[in-house]
């Protein structure tokens, strides 16, 4: 049996396997500075998605939800120099902020778009660009109440064999708990119950820090002809 508080074993794994580079320190500092919300991912959720990213031998990969870049470099860390990774911010500032980190860097890896993920999914990557199943990797972490729509959208972005992951499928323990009822909340248990459910997915939820939803997506569904 795992001991109740895991806070020391957490601890351990972090400082094992999940050094830091001086840019995800200095993005932190960043955004304490520049007044962001303190709501990106942690070291070892980091380490957790690059190691995913990995092991799905990853080469195209999308982000939505950028703040200021941390979990973006977590994200491309394993990956090999051909790798590219699209990551979609709305709030001018955050981009700014992730440019500046990818520059510190000399991460060239990486490219911003910046505007709503709903347009930047309609107009640009399924739109003029036709980027429609060519991404191995989507990791969603942008509005809560759009996850459903983002899940919608990652079965005609993804490949068939690629992985999606979401942040946050726990909702700070909103999701079990009844009183809630906010649109956010009921947003993440729809996403939730339709990876759950779907059979173009193989999923679980990884109860790491607020619950991270893991996804292999076998391909859209066979059409029977009768
Ligand atoms: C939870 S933070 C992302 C944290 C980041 N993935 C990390 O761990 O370093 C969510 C980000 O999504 C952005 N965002 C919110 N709604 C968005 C939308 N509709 N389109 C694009 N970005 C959005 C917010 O401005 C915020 O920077």
């Amino acid at each position: 049996m795992p001991p109740n508080d895991m806070a020391p074993l957490l601890e351990y794994s972090e400082e094992l396997f999940a050094p830091e580079t001086e840019t995800h320190r200095w993005i932190r500092a960043q955004m304490a500075e520049r007044g962001f919300p303190t709501i990106h991912i942690s070291p070892l959720e980091g380490r957790i998605l690059a190691v995913l990213a990995s092991l799905a031998g990853a080469e195209k990969l999308l982000e939505l939800g950028t703040l200021g870049g941390y979990s973006a470099l977590w994200l491309i860390s394993l990956l090999p120099a051909e790798a590219r990774l699209i990551t979609v911010e709305s709030e001018p500032r955050h981009a700014a902020l992730a440019r500046e980190a990818f520059e510190r860097a000399g991460e060239r890896r990486i490219e911003v778009m910046e505007g709503d993920a709903r347009n930047v999914i309609q107009e640009r990557l399924l739109g003029d660009q036709g980027q429609a199943a060519s991404f191995d990797l989507i990791f969603i972490d942008a509005d809560k109440q759009s996850y459903p729509y983002y899940l919608d959208s990652a079965c005609k972005l993804l490949k068939s064999g690629g992985l999606l992951l979401g942040d946050n499928a726990y909702w700070e323990g909103k999701v079990v708990d009844a009183s809630a009822r906010d649109v956010e909340t009921e947003a993440i248990r729809l996403f939730n119950r339709r990876l759950a459910e779907d059979p173009r997915f193989e999923s679980v939820l990884l109860p790491v820090r607020d619950g991270l939803a893991a996804a292999h997506y076998t391909g859209p569904l066979r059409q029977h002809s009768s």
